[in-house]
């Protein structure tokens, strides 16, 4: 299993801490790799690059160094193919995601890499079979039957990204509100954290 944790806190992340009672249910036997989007090395897609792989596509010459940053944008891709699902546990910012877990997205979601196109509009996603768990911490409650539901692009652009590169069972823990009284958020996180325990518990059978 890959760990995307897209909190940047250092302490006190709501989304990391109920991703541990995940993890912590889990049995030993399924290993999990740890990706700290907000330390790792990502590559950046600025005009050269994105020129450069344009060229790649249409077999046109290209410089050296970009063919080498896109051959490790592909290791990057294939590292996190190499797994058979993947937990993210990730803030609301903005009603959507942090920019580095865009930034993370944006480089995998390659044509050939996560997924396949064809002329047609045909897709198919590279990752099928996989699964995955959205655990989607945010200061108000953006649950199905809340009222800010509609303005929720964290999740639900979670959910589309992964049914485009093939990834259809997902589930998605809201964790939230966090912000409140010092007793309710602490019952949403004992009840995230319940929750995180039982679908860890499922991941097993
Ligand atoms: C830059 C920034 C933007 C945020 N935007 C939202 C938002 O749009 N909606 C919301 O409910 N909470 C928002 N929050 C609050 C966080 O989603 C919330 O505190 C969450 O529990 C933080 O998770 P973490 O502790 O794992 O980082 C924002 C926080 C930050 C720092």
């Amino acid at each position: 299993m890959l760990h995307l944790d897209a909190s940047p806190r250092a302490n006190r992340s709501r989304s990391r801490d109920v991703a541990r009672r995940f993890f912590a249910a889990l049995p030993d036997a399924i290993g999990v790799t740890r990706a700290e989007l907000w330390s790792m090395e990502l590559p950046s897609l600025d005009g050269g690059m994105i020129e450069g792989r344009y060229d790649l596509l249409h077999g046109n010459p290209v410089p050296d160094n970009v063919k080498s940053e896109w051959a490790a944008i592909g290791a990057v891709a294939q590292s996190f193919l190499d797994h058979d699902g993947f937990i993210i546990s990730t803030p609301m910012w903005n009603f959507g995601i942090p920019y580095r877990l865009k930034q993370f997205v944006d480089v995998v979601t390659q044509p050939g890499m996560t997924f396949r196109n064809d002329a047609a509009g045909n897709v198919e996603g590279l990752a099928a079979g996989k699964r995955a768990l959205i655990i989607a911490a945010s200061a108000m409650p953006f649950g199905e039957d809340d009222a800010l539901a509609g303005l929720d692009f964290q999740s639900r652009y979670l959910q589309a990204w992964l049914g485009f590169i093939g990834v259809t069972d997902v589930e998605t823990l809201n964790v939230g509100p966090t912000f409140g009284t010092e007793d309710d958020v602490l019952e949403i996180m004992s009840a995230a954290g319940e929750r995180a325990e039982g679908i860890a518990r499922n991941w097993q059978s």
